[in-house]
């Protein structure tokens, strides 16, 4: 069975105080939910890792990096390694976020690169890909999409796909207050797992958890996570308050 996932992405926002109150907040609401084959995961800031891994850790909250270095170690100033990652008890690291691609230069090349270096340190992988608007106008967006697969994640092994969680993160929806509908998500996903079954064996494409991105609130949330093919969330501005996010978590 595929899990259900909703996981906050917390971008460049909170300070090392504001994150640890967010952090107090979701412990003490979550003990209100029971959940049931869902994982909640929290990203934050860097600064704010180490924080969130520790006082978290007796918890059903789990922890990612927003990013992390394709290299081992070594003369990269400012850079932050998997093993660093993984060395305060974060074994979870979001990779290709649209907003690492457009700002940052991040590739599919660069980004395949990332994926090998998670998978080596025992990483598991939080994978973002998706279309802007121009591409879903042109209507090349199944076509860009199946690039960003292919291109960072099709040289891997089935047994590395048991660490990877896929994100469809249209970036026409991405902080814009725009959704896609629930119908166009569900689309996409059908459509990744299609293209995941040409090319790996069933048990890939049964157990890959493919989360939608893009102004999930909890106002649409539960039509869109209703969908088959939609196993959960990646979960931007709704996730820099408790009570949204609980509503999404609740939601699913
Ligand atoms: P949003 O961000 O929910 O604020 O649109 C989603 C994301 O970028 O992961």
């Amino acid at each position: 069975m595929r899990s259900k996932i909703v996981a906050g992405n917390w971008k460049m926002n909170k300070t090392y105080q504001e994150s640890k109150t967010l952090v107090k907040e979701l412990k003490k609401a979550i003990k209100e939910i029971k959940l049931d084959n869902t994982r909640v995961i929290i990203a934050p800031t860097f600064t704010n890792l180490q924080k969130a891994s520790k006082k978290t850790k007796d918890t059903v909250i789990e922890v990612a990096a927003q990013n992390m270095c394709a290299m081992e170690s070594g003369a990269y100033t400012g850079e932050i390694s998997a093993s660093m990652i993984k060395s305060i008890h974060v074994d979870l690291v979001i990779l290709g976020h649209s907003e690492r691609r457009a700002y940052f230069g991040e590739t599919d090349e660069s980004l395949a690169k990332k994926v090998d270096t998670a998978l080596k340190n025992n990483l598991e992988i939080i994978f973002c890909f998706g279309e802007v608007l121009e591409e879903r106008k042109n209507g090349n967006h199944f076509k860009v999409v199946e690039e960003q697969i292919k291109k960072a994640l099709f040289h891997l092994t089935s047994e590395d796909w048991k660490h990877i969680i896929l994100a469809y993160e249209p970036v026409w929806a991405i902080g814009t207050g725009e959704t896609a509908s629930p119908e166009q998500a569900q689309e996409m996903h059908a459509f990744i797992r299609e293209l995941v079954a040409e090319r790996y064996i069933s048990d890939v494409v049964e157990k890959v958890s493919i989360l939608y991105g893009g102004s999930v609130k909890p106002a649409n949330a539960k039509e869109i996570f209703s969908k088959e093919d939609v196993d959960g969330g990646l979960i931007g501005g709704a996730a820099l308050n408790a009570e949204d996010f609980m509503a999404l978590v609740k939601a699913i």
